[in-house]
């Protein structure tokens, strides 16, 4: 996974004022950290479209990341806008990757039912291409998706096919 870089956006309005209450932020970044990639950076956005937009946009345009993770602001609050932020950048959808996102946190909790995280593919104007994952906003949730995402090499997997 060295091949790989990662950006993190937390997106909270609380972290927002105050970066110092992020615990889900540091909790993916020990995690792809571990798991072997050779830079993870972080940020962390209002519940805002615009904001999350601007942030992913040069994580990944710009600075040509190869994942996005993003965490919190997909639940039914009137501030979760983090789908509708993301989901206008994606050029190629993956359902079956968020299926399996929904499908092992409903194992969890039922409460994961009232996440609307998304996942999918964006490719930027140079033609890179980034993985986009969207997820819930507690730490918990965080460690139980990162349990899909890092088992099986499915990540690993999943960006060695990207361009
Ligand atoms: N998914 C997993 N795996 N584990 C959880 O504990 N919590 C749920 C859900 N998804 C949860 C989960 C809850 S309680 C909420 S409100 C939604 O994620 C939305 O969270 P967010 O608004 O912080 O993104």
């Amino acid at each position: 996974m060295n091949a790989f870089r990662a950006g993190i956006i937390t997106v909270s309005d609380t972290a927002s004022a105050d970066a110092s209450s992020d615990r889900s932020g540091p909790v993916l970044s020990e995690h792809l950290l571990t798991a072997g990639f050779s830079d993870v950076q972080r940020s962390v956005s209002p519940d805002d479209v615009q904001s999350i937009q601007t942030q992913l946009l040069r994580m990944v345009d710009s600075q040509h990341v190869h994942l996005i993770v993003t965490t919190g602001g997909t639940g039914f609050g009137l501030r979760d806008v983090t789908p509708e932020a993301v989901e206008p950048l994606i050029t190629r959808k993956t359902p079956a990757l968020t299926h399996a996102l929904t499908n092992h946190s409903l194992q969890k909790t039922p409460l994961a039912a009232l996440s609307r995280g998304i996942t999918g593919i964006r490719r930027s104007p140079s033609g890179k291409e980034a993985l986009i994952v969207c997820l819930p906003g507690s730490p918990k949730a965080v460690k139980e998706c990162l349990e899909v995402l890092l088992g099986n090499d499915l990540l690993k997997h999943a960006l060695e096919l990207l361009n």
